[in-house]
């Protein structure tokens, strides 16, 4: 089959690619720019579930084909789970500048827990009831961002159990504990069980 992914971001096709590998034979995955045209989504959603719908029903509806879509951000318990939604928006400039205004915020806060939420939104066709997986990994937000690696909020999250923020743990290790990583595994072995009933 053929599965359309609505993304044009290289490190999440490369991830989905990654976890979906046993299924190689079977799936042939599609993304915007190898396969499917760019269709603009406006992420008027709620919170993330309600904007990966909205994603995975556009590109369904524009190609035809089974989709999946995804979105992502990050909640900072003491302010009361902002950015979530609006993580790549709410403030104007770079990843580093959001992470800066973000660290002024939390100044005088002690309550620095924080998580990454992932949904991950299926539709096998655009009438259907669309099928969520989510992950979220839980930590905490530092006092200066740290490390070079990924993207985001990676330099200013440590999540629990490690002392590295993820832009220090690097993209292998951060892969194998990510929001991300356990949305798409949760969808992954969803795929796999519906191959096996078939
Ligand atoms: P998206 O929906 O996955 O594109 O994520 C929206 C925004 O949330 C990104 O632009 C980042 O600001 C933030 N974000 C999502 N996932 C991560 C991550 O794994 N590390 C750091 N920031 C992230």
């Amino acid at each position: 089959m053929e599965l359309v992914f609505a993304s044009s971001n290289q490190g999440k096709i490369n991830e989905l690619r990654q976890i979906i590998a046993d299924l190689s034979d079977s799936i042939s995955l599609l993304t915007i720019g190898d396969g499917v045209p760019e269709i603009p989504v406006k992420e008027s959603g709620a919170d993330f579930t309600e904007n990966a719908i909205l994603k995975a029903k556009a590109y369904a509806r524009v190609t035809g084909k089974p989709t999946v879509a995804d979105d992502s951000g990050l909640e900072v318990l003491a302010l009361n789970g902002a950015p979530g939604v609006n993580s790549n928006r709410w403030y104007p400039g770079s990843d580093g500048d959001r992470n800066r205004a973000l660290l002024d915020k939390l100044t005088d806060k002690s309550d620095r827990m924080a998580q990454f939420v992932t949904a991950v939104a299926y539709l096998p066709d655009s009438e259907a009831e669309p099928q969520i997986f989510i992950g979220s990994v839980s930590g905490k937000i530092t006092d200066e961002p740290r490390g070079s690696a990924g993207f985001g909020y990676d330099p200013i999250f440590i999540p629990d159990g490690y002392a590295k923020t993820f832009a220090e743990l690097g993209l292998a290790e951060k892969n194998k504990i990510s929001h991300r990583a356990k949305a798409f595994k949760k969808f992954a072995d969803y795929l796999a069980n519906q191959y096996e009933k078939q």
